[in-house]
């Protein structure tokens, strides 16, 4: 690729139309200036960068991929949305890459107007005089913070001008919340692809795994499906779990050398065109569940399919929750690992210790997506064109009371849902989740 042309091709129809969205949200309620920065450069050592990630929201009202960014837009009769953005140097470019600049991203990104970042703190100020509410994540980000409110400060100065600054911050956000919870078709399109390509990797995963690799090389596994697929990067740190690692719910080190008899739990995403994806999928070392892994994965599947059922537009948030909850409490009463009846292991949430997390979150954007779950206290129903993940688990600590069959079993099942007109498709269907479908798959790579 020629470093001093633009990267990559762009419609910004969709942006244009989430700007023209916000804008009339925000005139809707009585107008204002909206404020929304994109993320720092994040130094990893020395001169040395983390890569770059741009802000979700940023990115999702512009399309624009470049750090030192902001977006500007300005409600009213005639609505305005600008850009500011690094200049265009040719120097640097040389060094580092392809850079718009404010000229070509106006055209290419659908903006009004676009101005260099350097000229960011002399105009805020103009354009925030006599608005009536800014619009801004406050506390989000306090260098971000810190420049806006020296622009609200430059406005006050000049207030014997005849000038106002806004009376009101509003959190931007929940309105950009509500927007991104529902996706469009779009992004519907890019989250498939997204759950297909993470599933391929799970696949892949499951296909190279066997008694004696180590974590890491698995963990390898993903990285190349997804970075062959296209995608930048995990959506989130993978965690490959293997034995008593898949007890410790955010394990990430990846160092261990998988043995004999053990599960696998493998919980692991790409992100492609800015959207995650979240998988996990359990399965054993050697390829055959034994007896007491066998159980406890019948239990974790029947509260996925329980939860799974629940989802249709309409269905308040937490029943896949509280389906699985009591799909996993029975379970667990069942194989004796926990007494009393179905009623009193859920009221006093005696579960929890197996079972200690939730079935779900929003999925999106971000891997733990925005919006809110509740609504004047109750949990909201579900709507076509929300994604969230449907991920039940067990875990089962050493314990003098446990029989040491299950010790060191930790499972979790995690697909990822779209709500649907009459209720709910997976996007992650490609990987096999059924025993026989795992077992098969691995039987058929074993010697490869
Ligand atoms: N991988 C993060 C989660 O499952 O929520
Ligand atoms: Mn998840
Ligand atoms: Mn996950």
């Amino acid at each position: 690729m020629n470093a001093l042309n633009p990267p990559f091709s762009l419609d910004p129809t969709p942006f244009c139309e989430r700007r023209a969205r916000l804008l009339a949200r925000i005139e809707a309620t009585g107008g204002g200036i909206a404020v929304i920065p994109t993320a720092p450069e994040a130094r990893r050592n020395r001169d040395t960068h983390y890569p770059y990630r741009f802000d979700s929201y940023f990115h999702y009202l512009s399309g624009f991929g470049e750090p030192e960014a902001a977006i500007v837009l300005i409600a009213g009769e005639a609505p305005k949305s600008l850009l500011f953005c690094r200049e265009k140097n040719e120097e640097r470019e040389i060094w580092d890459g392809y850079r718009h600049g404010p000229d070509a991203a106006r055209e290419r990104f659908g903006f009004d107007e676009a101005w260099t970042i350097g000229d960011f703190d002399r105009k805020l100020p103009e354009l925030l005089a006599n608005q009536p509410t800014l619009w801004y994540s406050l506390g989000y980000d306090p260098t971000w913070d810190a420049r806006i409110t020296r622009a609200l400060n430059g406005v006050r100065d000049n207030a014997r001008a005849g000038t106002t600054a806004p009376h009101g911050i509003r959190d931007v956000r929940t309105e950009l919340d509500e927007m991104r919870l529902i996706k469009d078709a779009r992004e519907i399109d890019t989250m498939r692809r997204a759950g297909a390509i993470s599933a391929a990797a799970h696949c892949r995963a499951m296909a190279a795994t066997r008694p004696g690799r180590h974590e890491y090389e698995i963990e390898a596994e993903l990285l190349h499906a997804f970075r062959s697929a296209g995608s930048a990067a995990p959506a989130y740190p993978s965690i490959v779990a293997s034995g008593p690692n898949a007890c410790v719910l955010h394990y990430v080190e990846n160092d261990r050398r998988m043995l004999d008899g053990e599960l696998l739990l493998i919980d692991a995403g790409c992100e492609l065109d800015g959207y995650a994806s979240d998988i996990t999928r359990s399965f054993p070392v050697n390829g055959r569940f034994s007896g007491p892994q066998r159980a406890l994965y019948e239990l974790v599947l029947a509260a996925q399919h329980a939860a799974r059922a629940q989802i249709r537009p309409g269905a308040p948030w937490d029943a896949p929750h509280e389906a699985a909850v009591r799909a996993i409490a029975q379970g667990l009463i069942d194989l004796k690992l926990l007494s009393g009846t179905l009623d009193t292991v859920i009221e006093e949430g005696l579960y929890r210790r197996f079972y200690m997390h939730r079935t779900g979150h929003w999925l999106g954007r971000d891997v733990h997506d925005v919006g809110e779950y509740k609504r004047d206290g109750a949990w909201r129903p579900l709507e076509p064109g929300m994604v969230l993940t449907v991920e039940p688990g067990c875990y089962v600590r050493p314990a003098p009371d446990i029989s040491e069959d299950f010790w060191n079993i930790g499972i979790r099942i995690e697909d990822d849902a779209l709500v649907t007109d009459s209720g709910c498709e997976y996007l992650t269907d490609d990987v096999p989740r059924e025993m026989g479908a795992i077992e098969d798959l691995m039987r058929e790579h074993a010697h490869a």
